[in-house]
């Protein structure tokens, strides 16, 4: 199954993708993570990516489309994937279709711009690409990753001013996706302003119907 999961940043797309992802056994593929791994490598294409991503902005299209044609050649995708933050434009969501790539559900995860905000004061995160919160996914030690150890930091895209910036970015230039996919049929509305569980199982049943 291929399946696209739209939302604000902080809106939990990352932390569904990664339960259903496991739950189907099909890759999570996050254009994200993708970029702050290029970041942290130094990669020309993380260098290109620094500046946009750092200030909030949308990194140009034409870097992102790259990646995704390239992750999605792969043959772990051959069965499907979770495309968790791609796309975020309309022309990116143009040229998914002209790659072929017959997406078969959009799931939406809606939730209110204040609930982000709180979200995203109180997530850390580590190298590894583990991800907590301070108030309700705290780690065993104050400061350290549970998985491998590493000290946990903010990411500089969740300080409260570029939340504000990458919230504006999301309703201006990634809302409209929403009337595009809905004219296609394949759009699902989920509430993602609940416990993480029942959004997992809002998703499974979004993906059935
Ligand atoms: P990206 O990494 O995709 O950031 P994002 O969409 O802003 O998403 P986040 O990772 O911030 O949030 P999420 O929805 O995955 O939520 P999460 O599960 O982590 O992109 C970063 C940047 O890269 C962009 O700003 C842009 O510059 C660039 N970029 C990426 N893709 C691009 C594209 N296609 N085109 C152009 N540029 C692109 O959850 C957030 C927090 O909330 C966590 O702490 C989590 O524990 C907590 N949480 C999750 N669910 C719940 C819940 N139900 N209740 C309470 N807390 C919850």
């Amino acid at each position: 199954m291929k399946i696209i999961f739209l939302g604000a940043p902080g809106a939990g797309k990352g932390t569904q993708a990664e339960r259903i992802c496991s739950e189907l056994g099909i890759p999570a593929i996050s254009t994200g993570n993708i970029i702050r791994e290029a970041l942290s490598n130094g990669t020309e294409m993380g260098l290109k990516a620094k500046s946009f991503i750092e200030a909030g902005k949308l990194v140009p299209d034409d870097v992102v489309i790259g990646i995704i044609k390239e992750r999605l050649a792969a043959d772990d995708c051959a069965a499907g994937y979770v495309l968790d933050g791609f796309p975020r434009t309309i022309p990116q969501a143009e040229a998914l279709d002209a790659m072929g790539a017959e997406i078969d559900r959009v799931v939406d995860i809606e939730v209110p711009d204040e609930a982000i905000t709180r979200r995203m004061s109180g997530r850390r995160v580590c190298k590894c690409g583990a991800t907590y919160h301070m108030e309700w996914k705290k780690p065993a030690k104050e400061g350290v990753c549970d998985l491998c150890g590493g000290e946990l930091y903010r990411r500089k895209d969740d300080e409260p001013e570029t939340v504000l910036d990458r919230l504006k970015v999301y309703h201006e230039q990634t809302e409209p996706l929403k009337d595009y996919y809905d004219k296609q049929g394949k759009l699902r509305i989920v509430d993602g302003d609940k416990p993480i569980d029942e959004i997992t199982r809002l998703v499974l049943e979004a993906l059935k119907g």
